[in-house]
């Protein structure tokens, strides 16, 4: 088969080349032939070029992967699922009620050229979720969008410095500095490993964690993998607190990093992703 991997144009450091590198070879080695675009490259496409067999779309670039869809092609993963993952507020309403989460509240929208001029609705969310609360906006990676307010005045001071959409959630004490990913591929979860970091109430590695082999229990990889068909991702990598009362989900990512999970479990992703595609297409 022939392939097309889209990544991003302006994101251009080794942490991203190297995930591209892997999946390039996942396919090379399984004799198929994959090119790599930018979006920035495909900005200008016209429907008249060779089309690919399939397309991974390492990307985020929403618009982009419509356009591609409108042209016929198939996307892995599809627009709607990336878009569902991309944005934590999209992602908490197409799952709430339909599996366990920490209780959120999605922050109302403002303007970019005006911000949060009235933070009136802090305290209500205060008073909803008890202190300390967690603030993350919505479009975010790496832990570096996550905040905590400790008591309302933290909490309307991120706010009111923020101009991003956001989403406040109860803080899961319990979970302190860990979490579980779970990397699931065509509805199985296929690898697994927690995080901790014991100086940061973020596990996020890029931001400090380590990591170590997990085997998750029923309960976690059935909530990876249910998270995952409803909201129709091909393949993700999910993030999951532990509470008292069962795991819950923290977030998920639609183009997950799996450098750490192969070196923490030395299962390949990338060739469990290549494996699926040539199943889809049924070669
Ligand atoms: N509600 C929460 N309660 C406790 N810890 C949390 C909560 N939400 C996030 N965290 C911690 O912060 C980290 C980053 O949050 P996450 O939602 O996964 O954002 P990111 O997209 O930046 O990884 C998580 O891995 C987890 O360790
Ligand atoms: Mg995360």
């Amino acid at each position: 088969m022939y392939g097309w991997l889209v990544v991003n144009g302006f994101l251009v450091s080794s942490k991203f080349s190297e995930i591209y590198d892997w999946l390039c070879k996942a396919f090379e080695k399984r004799g198929h032939s994959i090119e790599v675009y930018t979006n920035t490259e495909l900005a200008f496409i016209d429907g008249t070029c060779r089309h690919p067999d399939f397309v991974l779309f390492w990307d985020k670039d929403i618009v982009l992967a419509k356009s591609l869809e409108n042209m016929g092609l198939r996307l892995f993963n599809s627009s709607r699922a990336i878009e569902l993952c991309d944005n934590k507020a999209l992602t908490y309403v197409a799952l709430k009620g339909r599996v366990p989460m920490p209780d959120t509240i999605a922050v109302p929208m403002t303007y970019r050229n005006i911000g949060y001029n009235d933070t009136g609705f802090v305290r209500t969310a205060g008073e909803r979720l008890g202190y300390p609360f967690i603030i993350k906006e919505c479009f975010g990676s790496f832990g570096q969008n996550v905040y905590m307010a400790e008591d309302i005045k933290q909490a309307e001071e991120i706010v009111r410095n923020n101009r991003e959409p956001l989403i406040f959630q109860k803080y899961i004490a319990e979970s302190r500095g860990r979490d579980i990913r779970i990397n699931v591929v065509g509805g199985r979860a296929e690898a697994a490993m927690l995080r901790k970091n014991e100086n940061d109430f973020r596990a996020n590695i890029t931001n400090g964690g380590t990591m170590e082999k997990y085997i998750p229990t029923a309960e976690e990889i059935s909530l990876a993998e249910r998270v995952c068909h409803i909201l129709g991702l091909d393949f993700g990598g999910v993030d999951i607190l532990m509470s008292s009362e069962g795991p819950l989900l923290c977030e998920v990512n639609s183009n997950a990093h799996f450098k750490n999970i192969f070196e923490c479990t030395g299962i390949n992703i990338a060739d469990k992703i290549a494996e699926y595609i040539e199943k889809c297409l049924d070669i």
